[in-house]
């Protein structure tokens, strides 16, 4: 068995997602089962150089998985010939500026979304990474999720016949961090430091959307900041500047009608954090972050409006659950395996720099037709 290392510059690695689904459940996961396998018996061992700001924090990750490669200093790391790939995870208006350095260093670069804060700085990457002859890639983590990989799989099979109409559910309580600590990073509630549920949930709607429907051509959203102020990690009150919730209407090829909810300020009265219930002529589904259910043309029940009755039927359990068939693993675990593979073997790899343009270029339009209270057309970007 030939072992063919690769060095991974991991920046960001102390946030939630650098640490959490990045590092320990992708990467140290694939040197767990030993590494990642190619047709050819060659296996893909990933080798983390981990990179932050703060030195304590980093050498307590390090420890803590027996890692020994960290640095606080980029340069130094991007300096590095066996440092193959940067990985940027930081908070997203740190991200231009260190994927422009990694370039310009000619590393192969994937990416936490949003790929940048705005369009043009997105097509921007999109061109220099294009000229420096490198490989690129995005996360879009919610296409590997078991529930939306069931939904594809129905899709695929012809099971709505004609679909009509997406709505989405995506959104919980974040606390305000008074009484109870917030669940999320303060950052993300505050406009001036790159925060904003548009621009952190429509970068997914957009992939999801056009990878399981059809792409998106017009978009029209109100946003809103329902909880005006907030309390930090360090107990400080702060002005919560940025949108926490987004109420979007998608209009996709094929006529197809997406009307998908964000929000950080309302809590669960469903199954899932997140939850798309699609209506198509034959069939409708509901899916989740793991759960499929359908209900066939054939068995829909005939419910007569009557507001002076209670309802005789369990509306819920009229649906019937698509069944796993196969083992879904890790979704941030799977996209790593293609990245790497498309580094190491030049497999195909469609998640690049261009798809996460288009991600950055929806939460943008989605963010002015907020600001302007019209619907917005979305123009097609492509090289
Ligand atoms: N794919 C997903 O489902 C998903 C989910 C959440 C967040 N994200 C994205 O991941 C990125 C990180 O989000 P997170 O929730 O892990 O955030 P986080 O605040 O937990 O982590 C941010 C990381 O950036 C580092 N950082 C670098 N410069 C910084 C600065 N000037 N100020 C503050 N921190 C700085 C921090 O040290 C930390 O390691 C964001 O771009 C976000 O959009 C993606």
């Amino acid at each position: 068995m030939t072992r063919r290392s690769i060095g991974i510059i991991v920046n960001g690695v102390t946030g939630r997602m650098g640490y959490r689904q990045h590092l320990v459940r992708s990467l140290l996961a694939l040197r767990e089962q030993g590494g990642l396998a190619l047709d050819d018996g060659t296996r893909i061992w990933p080798e983390p150089i981990l990179v932050g700001r703060d030195e304590t924090r980093l050498r307590a990750v390090a420890e803590r998985h027996g890692l020994t490669d960290w640095t606080t200093d980029l340069t130094a790391a991007l300096a590095r010939d066996d440092a193959e790939i940067y990985f940027d995870a930081q908070v997203t208006q740190q991200r231009e500026k260190a994927i422009r350095q990694a370039i310009d260093a000619g590393k192969h670069i994937y990416t936490e979304k949003p790929l940048a804060e705005s369009s043009a700085g997105a097509w921007e990457l999109v061109r220099a990474a294009d000229a420096a002859g490198i490989r690129t890639g995005v996360v879009q983590d919610k296409l590997f999720l078991p529930g939306l990989r069931k939904l594809k799989r129905l899709i695929d099979g012809g099971f709505f016949g004609r679909i009509l109409s997406v709505r989405g559910e995506f959104g919980y309580w974040v606390f305000e961090g008074d009484w109870q600590p917030a669940q999320r990073p303060s950052w993300n509630y505050r406009a001036e430091d790159g925060g904003g549920i548009v621009m952190d949930m429509f970068p997914h709607w957009q992939y999801v959307l056009e990878e399981l429907f059809a792409p998106v051509r017009a978009v029209t959203c109100v946003a809103a900041t329902h909880v005006p102020q907030r309390v930090d990690e360090a107990g400080r009150p702060y002005p919560a500047t940025a949108d926490d919730a987004a109420y979007g209407i998608f209009e996709l090829d094929g006529g197809i009608i997406a009307a998908l909810n964000s929000s950080w300020t309302t809590r669960v009265h469903r199954d899932e954090l997140v939850e798309f219930h699609v209506d198509g002529t034959e069939g409708s589904a509901v899916a989740g972050l793991r759960r499929c259910r359908v209900q066939h043309r054939a068995v829909t029940p005939k419910p007569v409006w009557n507001p002076d009755l209670p309802a005789t039927e369990d509306f819920r359990a009229q649906w019937t659950e698509v069944p796993d068939n196969e083992e879904f693993d890790n979704g941030f675990k799977v996209q790593w395996e293609a990245f790497l593979r498309h580094v190491v073997t030049g497999s195909p790899f469609t998640w690049d720099f261009l798809a996460g343009a288009r991600g950055v270029q929806l939460a943008e339009l989605g963010l002015r037709s907020a600001r302007e209270g019209r619907r917005v057309e979305v123009p097609e970007l492509s090289r």
